[in-house]
C-alpha cells in the first residue's frame, strides 16, 4: 500500500460492517492462501442475505473460503469455484472426488526434509496424488506460497519449521466437511475471465459473483507475481464485463489508484476497510459492489 493509495481511498466511505478478529470466523479451507479472505466473511454474509441469490460463482477461487462458507452456512444452495492453476485445480478436484483418500494420506504423512523432497520430485500418478502434493506443499511452504521458487518453512511460523502448519486432524475435519457438502459444490478448472461473460449472460442477477482477482500493484499487500503462478489478468476488461451486464457482484481489491479509477469510471460503489496484516502493516482494502451495500 502506497501513501498515495491510502489518501485516495479515503474518498470512499468506510464500511459500516466491522473488521472482525479472524480467529472468530470458522476456517473452512484446507489451503492456506496468501491474501486469504477470512476477514471479509461478515461482508459476504450480509451481501448474500440481502441479495438472496440462487447460486454463488467464484471465478478466482484459490482457497475458496467464500464458496465454502456460503454453502456450509446455507447462504446459497450451491457454489461453483473456478481456478486456472493446475496444482490448485488438482487439489479441489481430489477434495471433491477423493476426500476419503486424501484424509487417509494426511493421517499417514509426516513432513520431514526427506518426505518433502520425495513428494516434490516424484510426478503424481493420479489426480488424488496431485491434489495431495498441492496440499502438502501449500502447508509446508513459507506463507502458503505455491508459485515457482517458493521455499519451505524453516524455523519460523512458531518455531516448528516444516510441521508448523501441518495439522492432520484439522485438515481431515475440513476435508470431511467439504465432502459432506460436495453435492452443492462444483469445481471448474479454467479461465475465470472466459467463464464470467457466460455466467453473466446465463444467470443475470440470480448468480452472486465473488471476485478476488490476483492483483500485482507494486508494493501492494499481494505482490501477486511472487504469490501465485497465474498473477496477471486484464483488470479493466473485468470491470468492463461487470458493467456491461445487470450483475450482482462483490469484488475485493487493494485500494490502488488504478482500481479506484476503474470503480469511478463504471459508477460502482466501494467501501473502505482498514486493517492490519499478520506483519502489523496497515492495509486499505476496497469492497466493490454494483449498488451501495456497506456505506
Ligand atoms: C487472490 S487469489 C484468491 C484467494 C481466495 N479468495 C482465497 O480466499 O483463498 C487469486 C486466485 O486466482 C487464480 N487465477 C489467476 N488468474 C485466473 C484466471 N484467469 N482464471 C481463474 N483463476 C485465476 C490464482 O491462481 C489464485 O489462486
Amino acid at each position: 500500500m502506497t501513501a498515495q493509495a491510502a489518501t485516495v481511498a479515503v474518498d470512499f466511505p468506510v464500511s459500516r460492517v466491522p473488521v472482525v478478529n479472524v480467529a472468530t470466523v470458522p476456517q473452512r479451507s484446507p489451503l492456506r492462501y496468501p491474501g486469504g479472505k477470512t476477514w471479509l466473511i461478515p461482508h459476504i454474509r450480509e451481501w448474500l442475505r440481502h441479495t438472496g441469490p440462487e447460486i454463488l460463482i467464484e471465478p478466482f477461487a484459490g482457497g475458496a473460503i467464500v464458496s465454502l462458507t456460503a454453502v456450509m452456512e446455507n447462504l446459497v444452495r450451491s457454489a461453483v469455484m473456478v481456478e486456472i492453476d493446475r496444482d490448485v485445480a488438482a487439489f479441489w478436484r481430489s477434495a471433491l472426488e477423493s476426500g476419503a483418500t486424501l484424509r487417509e494420506w494426511i493421517g499417514q504423512f509426516d513432513p520431514t526434509i526427506e518426505s518433502l523432497q520425495k513428494i516434490t520430485q516424484e510426478p503424481p500418478k493420479s489426480v488424488a496424488e496431485h491434489g495431495f502434493k498441492t496440499l502438502v506443499l501449500n502447508r509446508t511452504h513459507r506463507g502458503g506460497v505455491l508459485a515457482r521458487g517458493a521455499s519451505f518453512s524453516k524455523s519460523g511460523e512458531n518455531g516448528k519449521g516444516l510441521r508448523s502448519r501441518w495439522y492432520p486432524e484439522t485438515l481431515a475435519k475440513r476435508l470431511a466437511a467439504i465432502q459432506e457438502h460436495s453435492d452443492r459444490l462444483s469445481f471448474v478448472e479454467g479461465d475465470g475471465m472466459k467463464l464470467l461473460p457466460i455466467v453473466l449472460r446465463g444467470w443475470g442477477r440470480d448468480a452472486a459473483i465473488f471476485l478476488d482477482p490476483p492483483y500485482t500493484a507494486a508494493g501492494g499487500k499481494r505482490a501477486g507475481s511472487r504469490l501465485y503462478e497465474h498473477s496477471s489478468i486484464d483488470h479493466a476488461a473485468l470491470f468492463g464485463m461487470l458493467a456491461d451486464h445487470d450483475s450482482n457482484f462483490l469484488m475485493t481489491y487493494d485500494a490502488a489508484p488504478k482500481i479506484i479509477e476503474l470503480v469511478r469510471r463504471h459508477g460502482f460503489s466501494a467501501a473502505v476497510l482498514s486493517m492490519k496484516n499478520g506483519h502489523h502493516n496497515q492495509l486499505v482494502e476496497l469492497v466493490i459492489t454494483s449498488e451501495p451495500l456497506f456505506a
